[in-house]
Formats: structure tokens, C-alpha cells, sequence
């Protein structure tokens, strides 16, 4: 007897390369969305609290591959405003542990923590307040350290230079607030390499204005913050990964450039860093931005492309068809959201459901899966008498 011809196979559908795992070092993500670090200004002398605990608990059950937690300050003089969260004290660390101890007992989601110094940026209002320099003698305020006695902006009070002791106090507070992270078992540490602060403010012409082996060519501003990177390297589990996030430009002529975004990434890779976390600005209130969807992607694509590490996008990236293109297009290897995430906790569940992936849900939530939506919810089961 002939068997009746099988009808032709649909080719199965590829599966989003929004959702396949992805390695940053030894870390493994389930999926390539990832949670941008956002300041939450609401932590007393550095320590985490009740608001932490909520804000964060939503976004560990967002089902995004990994959570970057908010620019944490290695020092109090480092902290943006005297809000930040730090982690430059036993308290802090006590604070912290509470959060994450709660976090992991309820979400199996990987968990990063951005370490920063505001440099010059530093002793300001919450955004909330308006945002601007709380002046050195004001209540609240303190004097600000960075590369140079150069303000941000010049109505401001200058910064004090760091000099040779300033530099080694401000590696020893990276370094012992990476040991600080390892004892909290965080899963790998974001270097706060961009946006105008301490770091930034090393590399970009606008902010450093040394004479001495910290400034002047590339190389000689670039050596601080790997100088940094070696020591947070060092201070944190070798199996876990060490990353930087960097601004690719200032958006100012004569500033800080993709050129040497590119020669850092490079430096940062020859001693070990597992990612590039790619942004830009804001190091000089002069910066002219072009805005638009994905405005940064083309220099996350560059340093992908060109220094092969792996590489995170970020910046007004709000829609899963956008977020799978740039994916699947290998412009970037993750993808990182803020204002997205905030405004929509359940983002990478949405995102899962409209590109026909699966998702990993709390069990209490399972039975929210939408009726046509069976497979969205990893290993999902309902049942009752
Ligand atoms: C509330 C808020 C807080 C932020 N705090 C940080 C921060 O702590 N560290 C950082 O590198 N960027 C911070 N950013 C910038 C974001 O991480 C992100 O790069 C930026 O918002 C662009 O991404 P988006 O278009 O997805 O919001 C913050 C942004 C927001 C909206």
C-alpha cells in the first residue's frame, strides 16, 4: 500500500532574536532586553529603601533578560544628589542586601549594578527639584572633585582638581564598592563610564583640561578610567562580568568622539571587559542632540562591528519590531530600555507576545496569559478542583 504524500511542511517560523540567550562574559540572559540603570533618587545617605523594593520588584518580573540597577556612588562625594543610592558603606550594603534578597526570592531575572562617581556633576538637585548645583555652602551641598577646576556649566561652582592622592582615594572607593557588589552577589557590574560623569569627564577635551600623565593625548585621558576598569576588574569574581557604559560622543565640535569611543572599547577589551554599554552626552550643557528612534544605535553598530565586543543599544528604543531589528540586523547584540520600562513594566511581555516568543512570568501571574496567547509564559499550568 502507497502511503498518501505528506502535505508540505511549513518551514517552522525562526524564533525572534529579540528572545535567544545571550552571553555577557560567563553571564548568561535568557533574552537581549535588558533594563537601563535609572537614579530613582530616593535612597537616605546612600542606602536603598522601601521605594527600591517597589520599583525594582516590578521590573525583576518584567521577564527583560537582565536589570541594571541605578548609578550607584562609590563614595558620598560621588553621588549626583544626596538622594543616590551608594554602595560606599556598611549600611548601604545592609540596605542593598534586604533588596536583593527580596528580588531573588521572587525572580529568577539577572541582576547588574552600575558603579559611578559624579565627578563635577556631583551635589545637585533631584530632577524633581529642578536639577541644579546644590552650591558647596548651601544645605546639602558639598564640594564636588573632578579631572580639572573646570565647572559644568559656568555660572557654577568650579570642581577641586583630583590630584595624585585624590586619583588613589577615588580607586580605592571603585575597588572597595566592587568587593562590596561581590558580597551582595550581584551578577556583574556596569562601569559608569558616560554621561558627563567622573569617568566621562576624564575623557572628554571639554571636561579635562590636566597637564600631566591624565591628560592632554588619548591615551593619557583614557588611563583613568582604565585605571578603573583594572581595579574593579580585579576587586570582582573573575568568572563574573565587568562591563562599561560610554558615551560614543559629546555632541559637541572638539569634544569627546566615536574615534575614541572605538580606541576605548578596544582598551577596555585587552583587559577584560565583557561588554560596551553604548550611549552618548552629557558632559557639556553646549551639546547639540539629534533625537529620534534608536538615535544611538549607529554607534553601539560601530563598536559591535569594530571592536567585536559585545555590544548593548540604548536610547529611545520603545518598539519590539525596532528592538528585533536591530537584533536581527546586528546592529547590536542587546538592547537597553529606560522611559520604556518605567512606563511599561511589562514590556518584554508585551514585546514576547507581539513577536511570538515566550516569556518567563511569575506563577501567581500565569493566569493572565491571554486566551490566545498559550505558549507566551514559559512552562505555564494552571489547574483547580
Ligand atoms: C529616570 C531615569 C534615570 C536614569 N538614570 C540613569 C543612571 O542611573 N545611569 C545611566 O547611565 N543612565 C541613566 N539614565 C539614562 C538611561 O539609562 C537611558 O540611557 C536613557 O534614558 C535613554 O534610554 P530610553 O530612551 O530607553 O529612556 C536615566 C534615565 C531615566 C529616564
Amino acid at each position: 500500500m502507497h502511503e498518501p504524500p505528506s502535505p508540505p511542511q511549513a518551514s517552522p517560523q525562526a524564533p525572534p532574536q529579540l528572545f535567544t540567550p545571550i552571553r555577557i562574559g560567563n553571564l548568561t540572559l535568557d533574552n537581549r532586553i535588558t533594563i537601563a540603570p535609572m537614579c530613582q533618587y530616593s535612597a537616605r545617605e546612600g542606602s536603598a529603601g522601601d521605594w527600591h523594593l517597589i520599583h525594582l520588584g516590578q521590573l525583576a518580573i518584567s521577564g527583560a533578560g537582565l536589570l541594571i540597577l541605578e548609578a550607584t556612588a562609590v563614595s558620598a562625594a560621588g553621588r549626583i544628589t544626596p538622594w543616590d543610592l551608594g554602595l560606599y558603606s556598611d549600611a548601604n550594603e545592609h540596605a542593598l542586601a534586604r533588596v536583593l534578597q527580596a528580588l531573588r526570592a521572587n525572580s529568577p531575572i539577572k541582576i547588574g549594578m552600575q558603579l559611578a562617581h559624579a565627578g563635577r556633576k556631583a551635589s545637585s538637585r533631584a530632577p524633581w527639584d529642578g536639577g541644579a548645583q546644590i552650591h558647596p555652602g548651601e544645605p546639602g551641598g558639598w564640594r564636588a572633585f573632578a579631572p580639572s577646576a573646570v565647572p559644568h556649566a559656568p555660572s557654577e561652582d568650579p570642581p577641586i582638581a583630583l590630584d595624585e592622592s585624590g586619583l588613589q582615594r577615588v580607586r580605592d572607593e571603585f575597588a572597595n564598592a566592587a568587593r562590596r557588589a561581590a558580597r551582595l552577589g550581584l551578577d556583574g557590574i556596569e562601569i559608569h563610564a558616560a554621561h558627563g560623569y567622573l569617568l566621562h569627564q576624564f575623557l572628554s577635551p571639554i571636561a579635562n583640561h590636566r597637564t600631566d600623565a591624565y591628560g592632554g593625548s588619548l591615551a593619557n585621558r583614557m588611563r583613568f578610567p582604565l585605571e578603573i576598569f583594572e581595579v574593579v576588574r580585579e576587586a570582582f569574581p573573575a568568572d563574573k562580568p565587568v562591563w562599561a557604559r560610554i558615551s560614543a560622543t559629546d555632541w559637541v565640535p572638539g569634544g569627546w568622539d566615536i574615534d575614541g569611543t572605538l580606541a576605548l572599547s578596544q582598551a577596555l577589551k585587552a583587559r577584560g571587559c565583557a561588554a560596551i554599554h553604548v550611549s552618548s552626552g552629557g558632559v557639556s550643557p553646549q551639546q547639540q542632540i539629534k533625537l529620534g528612534p534608536g538615535y544611538q544605535v549607529p554607534y553601539a553598530q560601530r563598536v559591535k562591528a569594530e571592536v567585536g565586543l559585545p555590544t548593548i543599544a540604548v536610547g529611545l528604543i520603545t518598539e519590539p519590531e525596532q528592538a528585533e531589528s536591530i537584533i536581527a540586523n546586528g546592529e547590536a547584540d542587546a538592547v537597553s530600555l529606560a522611559r520604556a520600562m518605567l512606563y511599561d513594566p511589562r514590556w518584554p511581555w508585551h514585546a514576547a507576545a507581539k513577536l511570538g516568543a515566550q516569556v518567563k512570568a511569575p506563577h501567581q501571574y500565569w493566569r493572565s496569559q491571554p486566551r490566545e496567547l498559550k505558549d507566551l509564559f514559559e512552562n505555564a499550568k494552571f489547574g483547580a478542583r
